[in-house]
């Protein structure tokens, strides 16, 4: 019998679906001869901006420019401290560092794995400038008492949606709650390009105007360069094929949410294993399928699962805080410090089959 391979992630079936319409896309960007921005990206950032409800989508190259561009387009330099998680990609830390600000690092809810927005009021400075919380895995964060102390304090929030396009909050889109956000079309995303991509998406004109200039150089006017900025600029070939896929979002979300269903049912009678949840507030697009599993067995787990042929992911193994860039001491965030031992990330994909749920399930057990 030949061993089953289920990677963790395959985009390749989705591809296969819409492969008329994609070939259909680039066909048409080829002929136009305009490959970074242009109408091509401008349709996207409308189409985008229409779906999320906010005023302005702004293409860059990576959800990491999106998150330096929309941290510098909010004001937040030099001096300034970013309240944020230490459980995300280490880009979100990173970008608060690369403008010139630091991370504040605050604990996370342990159900939800997103910044615990009780512990930010004690993390709160004169320097604070802003509050940067990720929606991790496709789960929002907590975002009313997240917004409410941004305003009692005057601060900035800006949302990394990089992991949950699509994911609401109490009915409101995810990336549409904060002064602005920032996405990215990384492959593996829920709304995937095939290559680096991102956006900042904002209600304020003054900050898409500013995120605009920043992504070309520093210039509102071509040649007219005002600031520092950067070469930004999101491609007509990824815009054209993100197009396609944004019409499938919605759908390809909701299959998302049934998989995850079909593993509850498969793994609810396993011991040893928290399973995720949805809180009240959200609508959960299942980034990821992220299991706890305790006491200690977690890289047995993996190991075994992985002889199987099964591949899983550790988002993530070292929380952000005690990389050696942030090096807090160990204990200080000690829920994070917990997650990153016991998480464990099952395929996960709209085109995931049903069957390979349930074999998957018979690997994870701990008796
Ligand atoms: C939470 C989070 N923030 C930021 C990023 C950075 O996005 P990109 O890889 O497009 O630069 C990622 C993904 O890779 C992410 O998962």
């Amino acid at each position: 019998m030949s061993k089953i391979h289920i990677p963790p992630y395959d985009p390749r079936p989705e591809i296969e679906v819409l492969w008329d319409e994609i070939h259909a896309a680039i066909d048409r960007v080829l002929r136009s001869g305009r490959f970074i921005l242009g109408p091509e990206v401008e349709a996207f950032e409308a189409e985008v901006a229409a779906y999320l409800g906010v005023k302005f989508a702004i293409g860059v190259n990576s959800g990491t420019d999106a998150l330096v561009i929309a941290l510098r387009a909010l004001g937040v330099g030099p001096g300034d401290e970013v309240i944020t998680t230490p459980f995300t990609f280490f880009a979100t830390a990173e970008a608060i560092s690369l403008v010139g600000a630091t991370p504040v690092f605050v604990d996370i809810d342990p159900l939800t794995f997103n910044i615990d927005p009780h512990q930010i009021p004690a993390a709160i400075t004169p320097r604070t400038k802003a509050i940067l919380p990720v929606h991790l895995y496709g789960h929002a964060a907590d975002m009313d008492p997240i917004l409410e102390v941004a305003q009692a304090h005057g601060l900035k929030v800006l949302e990394d949606v990089a992991q949950a396009f699509g994911g609401a909050y109490k009915g409101r889109k995810l990336g549409s709650l904060g002064h602005a956000a920032a996405f990215s079309f990384f492959p593996t995303k829920n709304l995937g390009g095939f290559g680096d991509g991102g956006l900042i998406a904002t209600n304020d004109p003054a900050v898409a105007e500013q995120a605009r200039m920043l992504r070309a150089h520093g210039a509102r006017k071509k040649y007219y360069n005002e600031t520092l900025g950067y070469n930004s600029r999101l491609d007509a070939l990824q815009a054209a094929v993100l197009r396609v896929k944004l019409k499938r979002v919605d759908e390809w979300n909701a299959r998302r949410r049934e998989i995850a269903a079909r593993y509850h049912e498969a793994l609810a009678e396993v011991k040893g294993l928290i399973l995720p949840s949805e809180q009240s507030y959200a609508y959960h697009v299942y980034h990821q399928y992220t299991v706890r599993v305790l006491h200690g067995r977690r890289d047995e787990v993996r190991q075994r699962l992985a002889d199987a042929g099964i591949g899983t992911m550790v988002y993530y193994p070292v929380p952000v805080h005690r990389l050696p860039v942030y090096a807090w001491p160990e204990g200080s965030l000690p829920r994070a410090e917990q997650a990153a031992r016991e998480v464990l990330s099952l395929p996960m994909g709209p085109m995931q089959r049903e069957s390979c749920i349930w074999e998957i399930a018979s690997w994870v057990s701990l008796e």
